[in-house]
């Protein structure tokens, strides 16, 4: 784990850490080596199953229960973390996502719109709550930083992802949108990171997932990034080395997205 004190005295609220395969489990970990003070949040379900207090023991971060569908329970985890950590917050990571139609199963030509309104709402509107309730509190110092975590398939279409996919589009739209707002009038950043296929409990509610992970770290010429990486660039970009970077989708994939046709002989589907 690299350590260079990159977030000496800022303080965070990272949301979405279920267990140590999460990528804000990962993100957390590094933000607190990397010197910050941290409260974790999640939803209360998953405070009552998960094993996150185990992860709060071990950084010392606080834990505030918050459905992020809620804007009460927002204002009340953005109000409490003031109080908690003394003062405004520097750095947020949204890694929030679920969708009943990946669960249970209901393919796209299939979908049920009931599930389907639940993604849009958990996965990406929850995006655009917590903004909006940290702007109108005015809960984030000058020049924060707030990631969310985002796929590809936001951008072309990957089979199997569902309505997922539309979701992180729509996340990473509000990032734009809100990031000229927030940019212009308080200077907080929002971007969104797009990372690599990783083996988490999300990640797992996809159909073929393990060909996903598969062709990606074949096609991309440095392979997959893991959830420790995604922890890095996430540190780099809560820190003061990335103050001018805002309403940006970050491709954290290795080269993936950029990648069309490889002709090395290591790969499977080059084999003579
Ligand atoms: N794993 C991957 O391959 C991958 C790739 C790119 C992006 N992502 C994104 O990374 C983020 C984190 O996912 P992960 O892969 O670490 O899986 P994960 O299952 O560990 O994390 C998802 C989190 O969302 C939380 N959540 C669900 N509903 C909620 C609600 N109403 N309120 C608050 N929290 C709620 C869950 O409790 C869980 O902690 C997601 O946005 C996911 O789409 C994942």
């Amino acid at each position: 784990m690299l350590k260079h004190g990159l977030l000496e005295g800022k303080k965070g609220i990272i949301f979405g850490a279920l267990n140590e395969h999460s990528l804000a489990w990962a993100v957390a970990s590094q933000c607190a080596a990397e010197g910050a003070k941290i409260v974790l949040t999640n939803a209360p379900i998953a405070l009552r199953w998960g094993p996150l207090q185990e992860l709060a023991d071990s950084i010392g971060a606080p834990v505030i229960p918050a459905d992020a569908t809620r804007p009460e329970d927002l204002e009340f985890l953005f109000t409490e973390s003031m109080n908690k950590l003394g003062g405004k917050i520097d750095f947020i990571l949204h890694a929030v996502a679920m969708s009943q139609n990946l669960r249970r199963g209901r393919s796209y030509e299939d979908i049920s719109y009931n599930y389907f309104q639940q993604t849009l709402d958990i996965s990406a509107l929850s995006f655009h709550k917590l903004l909006q309730t940290a702007y109108k509190l005015d809960a984030v110092a000058e020049y924060g930083s707030i990631v969310a975590l985002s796929y590809i398939a936001s951008q072309r279409a990957f089979q199997g992802y569902n309505d997922m996919a539309d979701a992180k589009a729509l996340l990473e739209s509000i990032a734009r949108n809100f990031g000229l707002i927030y940019g212009r009038e308080k200077h907080v950043r929002i971007n969104t990171v797009s990372q690599s296929p990783t083996f988490t409990t999300a990640g797992g509610s996809i159909n073929y997932f393990e060909r996903f992970y598969t062709i990606a770290d074949h096609t991309s010429p440095l392979g997959n990034a893991s959830a420790q990486d995604c922890a890095n660039i996430c540190v780099m970009l809560f820190s003061d080395y990335t103050r001018k970077i805002t309403m940006q989708t970050i491709y954290h994939d290795g080269g993936f997205s950029a990648t069309g046709i490889q002709v090395s002989s290591d790969k499977p589907w080059n084999k003579e």
